[in-house]
């Protein structure tokens, strides 16, 4: 185990804590401003802060800054509290995260915010061991929730601390090598300062360090407040860290989505939803055949399922688009085919609608099918 020397932590806490004072972001989660420790425990009920930090945390998960922002706006417009969103329909969560992507944080989000109120009596837990019985939480989200919304001395690893801690302290291991990661959370409980040394403030300087200079691919090292302390810049190649195991690559698949559209109602199409799991479930979809393999479609198996499985009868499919997806572990090949249904069943089968494409905004969309549909609405 790497075990850094009192003073190498020390001056690493103040130069960063120093660093962030002069130059943290403006962002929305991080109003109010720093709250001292005898202002928080002068607070009885949650902070406005802590549920911020937890809708915060949901959404920067694998989601850029930049990105988030708007998203975090409109969902604090539409629920102000915990209690709101709490209170809220599944349906409606999912609406307003949509284009986020990775739509289970939405889900989880949601089902925290119950398991808080009905088991938590609406306080959102201080600890990481509470933190992290709730859904969806994970050791990262819950120490940067327990330090940043209740100033906990408690760590965290994300990709940025690990570029990080592996420049700093030269790691040359692969750093997703299961004892690596390891060592990777020892010195960042190593490195955590206790509360009087504001530990939230120092892991959002970490995270910041991270986004602003010590980025993946260009660290702007001169501008860096741990450059003198630096194993990889005296290296000379701090870019070149950290070290990750090759990864399997994403499998390649087509997916078919086929626009049916009603044969008397303009702009009117037939969507079904989801399944309650997999990917993007319960969201809803123009209805799609997804062939989980790398071959050529035969546009006779297209009619034949829809036939089969919607009981729409049709002759004429036309392709319109062929896009593609990158999931974490699939490319997905889409391509959208318009059809002109010959006859439709007089009774919709539970989960199904036809919608007209300028009444979608109450509808959870993943990005492929919204690409889909304004694809559609330019026709
Ligand atoms: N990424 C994850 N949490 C963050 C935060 N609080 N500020 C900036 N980036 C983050």
């Amino acid at each position: 185990m790497i075990k850094p020397h009192s003073k190498t932590i020390s001056a690493i806490r103040s130069r960063l804590l120093a660093w962030y004072d002069q130059n943290a972001r403006d962002l929305p989660w991080r109003t109010p401003p720093y709250l001292s420790e005898i202002d928080r425990q002068s607070q009885a009920t949650n902070l406005p802060g802590a549920y911020h930090t937890l809708v915060s945390e949901a959404m920067l998960q694998q989601t850029q800054v930049a990105t988030v922002i708007p998203y975090f706006h409109r969902f604090l417009d539409t629920f102000p509290t915990l209690k709101s969103l709490a209170q809220a329909d599944e349906q409606q969560v999912l609406t307003l995260w949509q284009g986020l992507g990775y739509y289970r944080r939405a889900r989880n989000l949601h089902a925290c915010a119950n398991v808080i109120m009905s088991e938590h009596q609406g306080q959102i837990p201080h600890t990481v061991d509470e933190l992290l019985k709730l859904p969806g939480i994970g050791q990262y989200t819950a120490g940067a929730i327990a330090s940043i919304a209740f100033n906990q001395p408690a760590p965290i690893l994300d990709g940025n601390v690990i570029r990080i801690l592996s420049r700093i302290f030269f790691i040359t291991d692969p750093t997703d090598h299961t004892p690596i990661k390891k060592q990777l959370w020892s010195l960042a409980e190593q490195l955590v300062p206790e509360t009087s040394g504001r530990p939230g403030d120092y892991n959002q300087s970490m995270m910041e360090l991270g986004a602003l200079i010590c980025s993946p691919r260009n660290p702007n090292c001169n501008t860096c407040p741990l450059q003198k302390l630096c194993k990889a810049y005296a290296d000379g190649s701090p870019e070149s860290l950290p070290i990750t195991l090759p990864k399997s690559k994403p499998r390649p698949v087509h997916h078919h989505i086929l626009a049916i559209q009603h044969p008397s109602k303009p702009n009117t199409y037939f969507f079904e939803q989801r399944p309650s799991t997999g990917l993007w479930s319960n969201m809803y979809q123009l209805p799609t055949l997804e062939l989980n393999h790398n071959k050529d479609f035969e546009s006779d198996q297209l009619i034949t399922y829809i036939q089969k499985h919607l009981k729409i009868k049709t002759k004429n499919i036309t392709q319109l688009k062929t896009f593609k997806h990158q999931t974490t572990h699939l490319t997905i090949t889409f391509h959208l085919h318009a059809i002109t249904p010959t006859s439709i069943p007089t009774k919709l089968k539970p989960n199904t609608a036809w919608r007209s494409l300028t009444k979608l905004t109450d509808l959870p969309l993943s990005n492929p099918q919204q690409q889909a549909t304004k694809c559609l609405s330019v026709q």
